[in-house]
């Protein structure tokens, strides 16, 4: 029997995420949107870079999560609504439910599909948790409807993947979730800033798993708007900037390239570059600032003992 439900909030404009997608390869320099990389494959292909040894913020955020569960669920507190945002395979919720124990599940994402598919296999273990599934492209604007929400509020963002807004983006959207939070809080995880070696052989792995995952978003691109890249001609550049405080992902032409983009050919240089991706890492006081720009003003961390991903609650 089931005993979840989906509610669908997804409305995709998919005439301006097209010209919008456009622009962006026509602009100099070009971009795209990271949410490109995710088709099925992608999926598939960023699983597997959390599983690889250079990638360490997955296993980083499970191991502080495993050591400081106790401690972090006093600060959560217990009941209440757990909103698991970029819920996915539901995988990092699943430790929480059982100790903190909310009145309701709300697993959050984009693929309706996914969620659909982990609720039904979670519901059993959960039988006093009333379990529901959100879909939306919170991204663009966190629309939460009023009635999945109870007073008190836990929002889960873990991952990282805050650092994949612009800092300025990120302070806009920890205030929408502090909106959220009422009597609760946010949990959410955050890449710290270390040395240059380790951050570049984390975007940039030896077996190429993240090259294959930033050459994806062209193959998707071709499928999306019928485009013409030869996935050949590009490689991937990955690598830290160290006085912007982010890695930064692009596609490099190797050699000229023609694109015939909505039928218009597009000349890239030899060498030149498509902006795929931004991951911004944060010392401590960085985003504690953040934090409390945002309107926070109770808020706890936790690390490893080489301070390399923090976990903050913030309410
Ligand atoms: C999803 N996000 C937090 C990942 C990151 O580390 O910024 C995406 C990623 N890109 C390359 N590797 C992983």
């Amino acid at each position: 029997m089931t005993r979840h439900r989906i509610v669908n909030r997804l409305q995709i404009d998919h005439d301006t995420e097209i010209v919008r997608l456009i622009a962006g390869l026509r602009a100099q320099p070009a971009t795209i949107e990271p949410k490109y990389f995710y088709d099925e494959l992608g999926c598939t292909l960023y699983a597997a870079i959390c599983q690889l040894d250079e990638y360490y913020p997955t296993r980083t955020e499970r191991a502080i999560f495993q050591q400081y569960r106790q401690e972090i669920a006093e600060a959560i507190g217990a009941g209440g609504t757990f909103v698991d945002l970029g819920a996915g395979d539901c995988c990092k919720a699943q430790g929480w439910l059982p100790i903190v124990a909310p009145d309701r599940y709300l697993a959050v994402d984009i693929a309706g599909p996914s969620l659909d598919t982990a609720l039904t296999a979670m519901a059993d273990d959960f039988p006093e948790i009333d379990m529901v599934g959100l879909v939306t492209d919170f991204s663009r604007q966190l629309d939460i409807p009023a009635e999945l929400l109870t007073e008190r509020v836990t929002l889960f963002y873990p991952g990282s993947s805050i650092g994949n807004f612009t800092p300025e983006e990120a302070v806009r959207f920890l205030k929408e979730m502090r909106r959220y939070t009422r009597d609760g809080g946010l949990l959410i995880g955050v890449d710290a800033k270390k040395d240059k070696a380790r951050l570049d052989a984390a975007y940039a792995d030896a077996l190429g798993v993240t090259a294959a995952f930033n050459l994806n978003a062209l193959r998707h691109i071709n499928r999306v708007i019928g485009t013409d890249f030869v996935e050949s001609g590009w490689r991937h550049v990955g690598a830290y900037n160290e006085a912007a405080g982010r890695i930064e992902m692009h596609l490099q032409a190797a050699g000229r390239q023609t694109v015939n983009i909505a039928g218009l050919p597009r000349e890239f240089a030899d060498g030149e570059r498509i902006h795929s991706e931004s991951s911004y890492k944060y010392s401590r006081n960085e985003f504690e600032s953040m934090l409390r720009e945002a309107g926070f003003t109770r808020i706890s961390v936790w690390s490893n003992t080489e301070q390399a991903f923090w976990v903050f609650h913030a309410s």
